[in-house]
């Protein structure tokens, strides 16, 4: 299959329109079959209550070009399950978990051409997600809802690639306010909107956001979890029911765990002790693992010995052996790779 013409090097985290999309639309209680389609439109009513209440969610992932030229997902039954949460959570119908991994497979199937090749640096971002779509006024769920599936070819998250990146503590909250963070619902990052423009007009890449009880806690950033290493090389993530569930945080516990042998705690992370790491990296689908080198508080610089250069040993070690696993060239556990073709 010929690959379109992109300068893959060079593309950033945009949104590159590719030829096929996936819908699937719920109507009298239930999901029709589902289709490809080239137009990259939705029209919708005015009073549709995703416009209205933000009934939305959505998941990210990512399709890969191995070492040997197969095309591949990252354990996209993980998605299906944490968008089915997301889905039950904000009263919408569930997009059977089966049918998911299906319609994934087959939207990357039709973008193949837009699938950067190995080692370009680049990948094709897959972004599910589903919305209520009929009108309400009152405020309730709505009857009809779509599911849709667009990808697009992608770059680094964060400008700069893998050179370390400067956050702040931030006051703001994540989500909405109602112990919703652990979805991935679109009101908690429109609720991230004016705190992640705010950081940057102040010159931060991101912020750490706290827990809202009592702002003590490490909770995670607006796209990505925590994870540390502590001066002895033990990997460190935050543990908060109100954080998304991160699949690349998941599969890197056990990576550090399982193939670099490394000791792991999830637990809560105390602000006051972050001073105390010897690296900081952010982990999720779009910053695979970011490194931090410095955290502001408030005014108060937080420096990792780790640097601004590059990234800390161990978290040099977990990237490797992460896209390793997902580019093909070191075996993946059981289940993790779907190989699209
Ligand atoms: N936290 C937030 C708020 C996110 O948006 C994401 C991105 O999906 C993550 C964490 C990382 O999750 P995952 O590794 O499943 O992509
Ligand atoms: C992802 O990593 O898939 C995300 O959703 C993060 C961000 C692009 C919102």
């Amino acid at each position: 299959m010929e690959k379109k013409n992109i300068d893959w090097g060079n593309i950033g985290f945009g949104y590159i329109p590719t030829d096929y999309r996936f819908v699937s639309k719920f109507k009298d209680g239930k999901w029709d079959e589902g289709e490809l389609t080239t137009d990259p439109n939705v029209v919708l009513n005015e009073c549709a209550c995703v416009f209205q209440y933000a009934q939305t969610v959505f998941e990210g992932m990512k399709a890969y070009t191995t070492e040997d030229g197969h095309i591949v997902t990252f354990r996209p039954d993980l998605n299906a399950e944490r968008l089915a949460n997301s889905a039950k959570r904000l009263e919408m119908p569930v997009f059977p978990e089966d049918r998911f991994v299906d319609a994934v497979v087959k939207t990357i199937k039709a973008n193949e051409a837009y699938v950067p090749p190995y080692g370009s640096g680049a990948t094709l971002y897959v972004r599910p997600y589903m919305f209520g779509s009929n009108p309400v006024i009152g405020v309730k769920p709505a009857d009809e809802y779509q599911f849709r599936i667009l990808t697009t070819p992608v770059g680094p998250y964060f400008k700069g690639g893998a050179k370390p990146i400067t956050i702040r503590v931030t006051d703001f909250d994540r989500a909405a306010p109602h112990g919703t963070g652990h979805i991935k619902a679109g009101l908690n990052y429109a609720m991230s909107l004016h705190a992640i423009m705010d950081a940057h007009r102040q010159g931060y890449d991101e912020n750490m956001y706290l827990d809202s009880a009592t702002r003590t806690k490490v909770e995670e950033t607006g796209g990505a979890n925590f994870i540390f290493v502590t001066k002895d090389g033990t990997v460190v993530t935050p543990k908060s029911s109100s954080i998304l569930p991160s699949i690349t945080r998941r599969s890197l516990i056990y990576v550090a765990e399982h193939y670099l042998g490394l000791k792991v705690e999830e637990r809560e992370v105390y602000l006051d002790e972050v001073k105390d790491f010897a690296e900081c990296g952010l982990c999720g689908t779009a910053a695979v693992i970011s490194p931090v080198g410095k955290i502001v508080d408030h005014g108060k610089e937080i420096c990792f010995p780790s640097g601004m250069e590059e990234m800390g040993p161990t978290t040099k070690k977990l990237y490797e052996t992460l896209t390793g696993i997902q580019m093909g060239r070191i075996e993946a556990p059981e289940g993790w790779i779907k190989v699209i073709e």
